[in-house]
């Protein structure tokens, strides 16, 4: 079967982590490589569609006739991302700090004599996902991702409902091998009727997968 065009289809795809930054020196960030939302953006151009990469730092090169926007944190990532509407996809692949420091500090911040814990403060951030799907210029298909540890099918339904996706990409965290920095990933994509298990699988094949799904809604 040859793979479903995507001409004349504009795809807004996030991909990789966001760096909170505490002081000049350090960070709050996470495990997401970016890969799985870089193979999306590269299938997805090779499909024919434009598409616009909104890039967390990560060290991958630039997908061909994609076009990258590289952010730091989730506040940069919201900006680029609600920039790039309108669009017809939106896949929101990154993993956004859910938590970010009230305040960076202008300085590094010292220990002081006697210091045994530090208190940080983290206040939440702004959900690109669920404003993206609540937002006038509302891309045609609005697909999430869902990183989890336990009761992975069940939390990801939940975010499908509440953010009001229109599907979910749920995977599951901790199996070796697969997700956080690996080349391969499995899976579980998930819609208000159905559930269906993609992979294990590489990266890039994965997401021609995930672009058949999709094609199959909007052709
Ligand atoms: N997401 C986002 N903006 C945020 C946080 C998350 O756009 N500030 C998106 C991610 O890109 C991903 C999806 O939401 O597509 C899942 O994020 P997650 O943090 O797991 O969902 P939460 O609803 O925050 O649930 P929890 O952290 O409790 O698992």
């Amino acid at each position: 079967m040859t793979a479903a065009s995507l001409a004349g289809l504009r795809i807004l795809v996030s991909a990789g982590p966001t760096y909170e930054d505490i002081d000049p020196a350090r960070f709050l960030g996470n495990r997401s490589s970016g890969k799985m939302g870089f193979a999306i953006a590269a299938e997805a151009a090779q499909r024919g569609a434009e598409v616009v990469l909104v890039a967390g730092p990560v060290h991958l090169p630039d997908p061909a006739n994609v076009r990258r926007v590289n952010v730091r944190s989730a506040a940069q990532m919201h900006a680029a991302v609600l920039a790039g509407l309108p669009c017809d996809v939106y896949i929101g692949a990154a993993a956004v700090a859910d938590f970010t420091p009230r305040s960076c500090s202008p300085g590094k911040i010292k220990k002081q004599p006697g210091q045994d814990t530090l208190v940080l403060e983290l206040v939440q951030t702004r959900d690109i996902l669920a404003e993206v799907a609540a937002h006038p210029q509302r891309p045609r298909l609005v697909v999430g991702f869902a990183a989890e540890t336990d009761n992975v099918a069940g939390y990801a339904r939940g975010k499908l409902q509440r953010k009001q996706l229109d599907l979910i990409c749920a995977n599951q965290v901790g199996v070796a091998g697969c997700g956080f920095e690996s080349d391969d990933n499995a899976l579980l994509v998930i819609d208000a009727h159905t559930e269906r298990a993609l992979g294990p699988a590489p990266k890039g094949a994965l997401a021609g997968q995930l672009l058949d799904l999709i094609a199959e809604r909007l052709l």
